[in-house]
């Protein structure tokens, strides 16, 4: 077997037995998905596919929510596992960058990515955040955090700030507004940009049949 489909395929193994699971969105099954829609989207650009999909195994297994806040705990868990493989240096160093970015969202920016292979893994994993899978995953997140789903007596002018609002308890529905509704107009490459294209029509249907039955319309 070709030696880069085999350290695919060991990282793909070594990923699903850290992240089984995992219930709060970045299970096993995120990542596959993010995998697959990372192949798609490569299929159209001029990358290096090796890059990408370790990248796009690798981007969550030290996710700072579960490691105190402490972002350096993935890039360097996936750092040590490719030294294992012994991939080289300069692929380790560009899949670390990769992740490092992915997971930067401090002040409420988003950092670019510097190289294809960073956008098409940012664009994969933003995909997996809207459309049905979005949706599924948001309500999860919110069971998981003990959140309503809505609740129309709490807005953000309750709150003194825009800050405090969002750590508060804030319904699980807010997050649509917050951030999936923007994802669409985010993507770097063509086919990510169709993509998210259909699937924020149907978050857009889903809400707007929410708040009908959610007021018993008929
Ligand atoms: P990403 O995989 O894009 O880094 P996060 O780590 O922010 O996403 O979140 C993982 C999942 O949890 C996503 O599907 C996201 O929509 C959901 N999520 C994150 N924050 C909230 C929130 N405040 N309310 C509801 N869902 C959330
Ligand atoms: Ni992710």
């Amino acid at each position: 077997m070709h030696l880069q489909q085999e350290i695919i395929d060991k990282t793909a193994a070594h990923v699903q037995e850290l992240l089984s699971g995992e219930g709060s969105g970045h299970d096993w099954w995120h990542i596959l998905r993010v995998w697959n829609n990372a192949k798609t989207i490569a299929a159209s650009e001029n990358a290096d596919l090796f890059i990408v999909e370790l990248a796009a195994l690798l981007h969550d297994i030290g996710d700072h929510k579960f490691h105190n806040g402490d972002e350096t705990v993935g890039p360097r868990m996936a750092a040590e596992w490719l030294k294992q493989l012994q991939v080289q240096d300069e692929v380790i160093h560009h899949i670390t960058t990769i992740i490092k970015e992915l997971s930067f969202k401090g002040a409420g920016t988003t950092s670019e990515m510097q190289t294809i292979e960073g956008r098409i893994v940012q664009d994969a994993d933003r995909l997996d955040a809207i459309g049905a899978i979005g949706i599924a995953r948001t309500f999860a997140y919110g069971g998981h955090k003990n959140r309503e789903m809505y609740n129309p007596t709490i807005t953000p002018e309750m709150h003194d700030s825009f800050e405090a609002y969002k750590n508060s308890t804030a319904p699980t529905i807010n997050h649509f507004y917050e951030k999936l509704l923007l994802l669409k107009d985010r993507m770097h490459t063509q086919t990510a940009k169709r993509m998210a294209q259909q699937r924020h029509a149907y978050m857009e249907t889903y809400l707007e049949q929410f708040f009908s039955e959610w007021k018993g319309l008929k």
